[in-house]
């Protein structure tokens, strides 16, 4: 079982810039809450509560007034600072202490997944012992992405935003990776553009035949929000949902409560700390 979660939460945001000159893209609002809940609600829901979150340099103490060390929510969140963007696989470099022995998932702090059955298919992801695994979702326009070819579940080829048709399969911003993934990533060395890459490091597992690949089926949502529309279109995602249903994405202390790592009190105390707001009265109607 993979126990331990990164959420790379740094990045210049160059995008969308000027929001982002003064305050982190993840700290930014996705319609009612900072867009780092969703990727934390991900790591929660795949029921991880060892959380390391990368964040920049400086920008500690901004994360800390929104998610300090995890406890309000039954979880143990840790931070590491980010000098520079340098990639990826700096995550698990920056993080070989915390990782330690075990396993570890990756999920970028920009990425937006939703859809039924995600959770039961995030704990089948987190079994994972050997070798590394990806999150496939169809998109229809995968010269954006990083794509793969896929045969019996494996993974035969990547390739970093394809000009030609390759496939529409798009690597997401999820990834679970077995041990080795500090030692390769130690040894991959920066691109054209001065980074370590996420498809040099995926490389190394596809050349053992480690890489395996799953699916977000049609019925489930992987959004980016690295240019101010994607931001903008994942805001009227999530609100649309959650007006619709009367439910929210990404409540965190509603999944702490449902994986019962929090009780009652818990939830009393995240009100007061949120104050007079809609996200409280949610809460409240919880309980
Ligand atoms: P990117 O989309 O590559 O970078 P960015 O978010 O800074 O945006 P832009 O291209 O507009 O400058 O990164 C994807 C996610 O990973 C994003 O959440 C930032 C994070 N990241 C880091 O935390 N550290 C890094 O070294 C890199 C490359 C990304």
């Amino acid at each position: 079982m993979i126990k331990k979660g990164i959420i790379l939460s740094g990045g210049m945001g160059t995008r969308m810039s000027p929001l982002t000159k003064a305050v982190n893209k993840q700290l930014l609002p996705i319609y009612d809450k900072p867009l780092i809940f969703y990727p934390l609600s991900i790591l929660m829901l795949s029921k991880i509560k060892d959380i390391l979150i990368i964040v920049n340099k400086g920008q500690l103490s901004q994360y800390k007034k929104i998610l300090p060390d995890g406890k309000k929510l039954g979880i143990k969140i840790n931070y590491k600072e980010q000098s520079t963007p340098k990639g990826l696989p700096d995550a698990f470099i920056l993080g070989e202490k915390f990782i330690g022995k075990s396993n570890v998932a990756l999920i970028l702090g920009d990425n937006f997944f939703y859809g039924q059955y995600l959770s039961k298919k995030l704990l089948d992801c987190v079994k994972l012992k050997n070798g590394a695994k990806v999150l496939l979702h169809r998109v229809s326009k995968p010269e954006k992405y990083g794509v793969a070819k896929v045969k019996n579940n494996k993974i035969t080829f990547i390739k970093e935003k394809p000009k030609k048709f390759i496939s529409d399969l798009a690597i997401t911003g999820l990834y679970f990776f077995d041990n080795k993934v500090v030692k390769y990533s130690k040894k991959l060395k920066p691109s054209n553009r001065n980074e370590l890459e996420i498809t040099d490091l995926l490389n190394k597992y596809k050349k053992t035949n480690k890489l395996s690949a799953d699916y977000i089926g049609r019925g489930g949502a992987w959004l980016d929000t690295g240019s101010i529309d994607d931001f903008y279109k994942t805001t009227n995602f999530v609100s649309a949902i959650e007006n619709r249903q009367g439910f929210k994405i990404a409540c965190l202390e509603e999944i702490a409560l449902l994986n019962k790592w929090i009780k009652k009190k818990q939830i009393k105390e995240a009100i007061k700390f949120y104050g007079n707001c809609e996200y409280s009265s949610y809460l409240k109607k919880l309980i």
